[in-house]
């Protein structure tokens, strides 16, 4: 084990930070195991991760946690993913409240089971008045999906003559994400070694710094999540600006 304690700056931590969790199933296989064992142990890293960003000072914390296009997996897989977010929901919730936690979901959460649906409606409540990290679990969530839905709203709103084409800009798009209100992810992280983003939250993080780990998600540590900070940390944002008008003597942007 490396020994040396990771250095984190606390005056730019990331305020928003987004994580594609992935390698559960190959994390289970190299384990001997069935992909869903890899799915539960991933509940674990959650917890793990969840309590590293509250510790830091992150903001907002979204986690890919089921897609779009992962409903066309094997049924039986769909249904044991579905029935292990309703128990980690049930037995993590008091946790959450304890830390100040505040759980948020986006996607369309409207394909659900019932039993999930309840389930995370019933942790929504009960997390709505912490105000320590958000965590926006995002479950049948893709981001063509909610480009999709805001395109229609727009087109509506056009239809009715409520809203003007001349007016539509960044900051409509933005009001009909169901990331609306959240500012765009900082640091995106993804496990298990595919350097792709999988139709997640493509319009937002247009400036967001990517992080691509080999680790497996069950196996990504709290080491790991702060490497991935601090490896952040010495990247130079420049959002389409030169080196010199960002860190130079006269930078004006903050
Ligand atoms: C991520 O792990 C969890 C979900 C997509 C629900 P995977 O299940 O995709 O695991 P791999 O990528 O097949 O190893
Ligand atoms: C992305 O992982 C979705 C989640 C982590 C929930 P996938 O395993 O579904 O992505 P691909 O198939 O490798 O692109
Ligand atoms: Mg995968």
């Amino acid at each position: 084990m490396n020994s040396t304690p990771i250095q984190i700056d606390s005056a730019s931590v990331p305020a928003h930070i987004a994580i594609i969790m992935d390698g559960n199933g190959r994390w289970a296989r190299s384990h001997g195991m069935e992909r869903t064992a890899g799915h539960v142990a991933g509940v674990e890293t959650v917890r793990t991760v969840i309590t590293a960003a509250s510790q830091l000072g992150v903001k907002y914390l979204t986690l890919y946690a089921f897609s779009t296009e992962n409903w066309n997996r094997p049924p039986e897989e769909v249904a044991a993913l579905l029935h292990l977010i309703v128990v980690a929901l049930e037995k993590e919730t008091p946790d959450l409240v304890r830390n100040n936690v505040r759980l948020n979901v986006i996607g369309d959460v409207a394909r659900m089971p019932a039993e999930s649906y309840d389930s995370l409606q019933r942790s929504l409540a009960a997390t709505s008045a912490c105000t320590g990290l958000q965590v926006n679990l995002a479950l049948s969530y893709s981001s063509r999906w909610e480009i999709v839905e805001a395109a229609r709203s727009i087109a509506a709103q056009v239809a009715s003559g409520q809203l003007k084409p001349e007016d539509v800009s960044e900051a409509t798009v933005d009001s009909l994400l169901t990331t609306s209100g959240i500012p765009d992810p900082d640091l995106l992280i993804r496990t298990g070694g595919d350097s792709r983003v999988s139709n997640f939250l493509l319009w937002q993080i247009a400036y967001s710094e990517l992080y691509f780990t080999p680790v497996y998600w069950p196996a990504f540590s709290t080491e790991d999540f702060l490497e991935a900070v601090a490896d952040y940390q010495r990247r130079e944002r420049r959002f389409g600006l030169t080196s010199d008008q960002v860190s130079g003597p006269n930078a004006n942007i903050s």
